[in-house]
């Protein structure tokens, strides 16, 4: 993606990125870094942030609101103002819907629709100083049924339709609020699916996934710098009218059929 974006195009911006040890939120956190972006990067576990060029490294686990209210306090007393939210902090369960345990749906549902919630909630009076964006990673299963991933689907759909409703309440502070919805991407969520759901044959079930692609022979995964792109883009003063929007970055995979 080199050149594509104005070298200072981040230049004098704070971005909190969640998720920011994972595939997407570490591609995120580099390349707006790279673009002059102040990043503020958090995480479960201090060590995997240790490696992102980021100005604070937050170790925070986002299914508890007082660890979303520590997250934005941190930033803040850190870094001075935050002007962009980007919700990258997900997790992945699937198998079928008669056997779906307490745990499972409390654990997704929590750490990908409650957290981007809580974090966004919590972040609207900086961002109301700043008249920034709040981006939340959401999916095309979050627009589409995926068959055994029922939990999943709804944390995503919550998102879309969360960020409708916060893009019309938030647009007279000045807000955008925007969810960006990738199919598969090569990251450590993607082999988790693959080596825990695949019975044994993560290959064939990373096969199976590219099936549903209209390509043929050349579907493929994103990469996690093609969806860094997208968000840098998002966030940029191009985007301007862009609020309320699920933007599908998804090789047509939710399209029709
Ligand atoms: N990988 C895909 O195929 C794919 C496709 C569409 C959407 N997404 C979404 O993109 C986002 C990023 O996913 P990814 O592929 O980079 O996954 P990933 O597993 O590589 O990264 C997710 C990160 O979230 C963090 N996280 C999990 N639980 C947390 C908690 N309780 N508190 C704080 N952080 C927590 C993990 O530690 C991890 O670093 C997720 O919302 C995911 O649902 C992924």
């Amino acid at each position: 993606m080199d050149g594509l974006f104005a070298p200072g195009l981040f230049a004098g911006k704070v971005v909190l990125v969640t998720g920011a040890a994972g595939g997407v939120g570490s591609a995120v956190a580099r390349l707006l870094a790279s673009l002059g972006a102040t990043v503020v990067a958090t995480d479960l576990s201090e060590t995997a942030l240790k490696a992102l060029p980021a100005a604070l490294h937050i170790p925070a686990d986002l299914r508890a609101v007082a660890q979303c209210e520590e997250v934005i306090s941190a930033a803040l007393q850190g870094c001075g103002r935050i002007d962009a939210l980007v919700n990258a902090a997900g997790v992945w369960v699937e198998g079928p819907s008669d056997a779906a345990q307490e745990e499972d749906w409390a654990r997704v549902i929590d750490v990908n629709l409650k957290a981007a919630f809580f974090l966004s909630s919590r972040a609207i009076p900086a961002l109301s100083e700043t008249r920034g964006t709040i981006l939340t990673i959401a999916s095309d299963a979050g627009i589409v049924g995926n068959a055994g991933a029922a939990i999943y689907c709804a944390s995503k759909g919550g998102v879309v339709l969360m960020t409708r409703a916060l893009a019309r309440e938030l647009a007279p502070k000045g807000i955008r609020v925007v969810a960006l919805c990738p199919s598969d991407i090569r990251t450590p969520m993607l082999q988790y699916q693959a080596d825990r759901y695949g019975g044994g044959d993560p290959d064939g079930y990373l096969a199976r996934l590219l099936d549903h692609y209209p390509q043929g022979a050349d579907a493929r995964f994103l990469s996690p710098e093609e969806v860094a792109a997208q968000v840098a883009f998002l966030l940029s003063p191009a985007s301007a009218g862009v609020t309320g929007a699920s933007v599908m970055v998804d090789f047509g995979l939710t399209a029709g059929y």
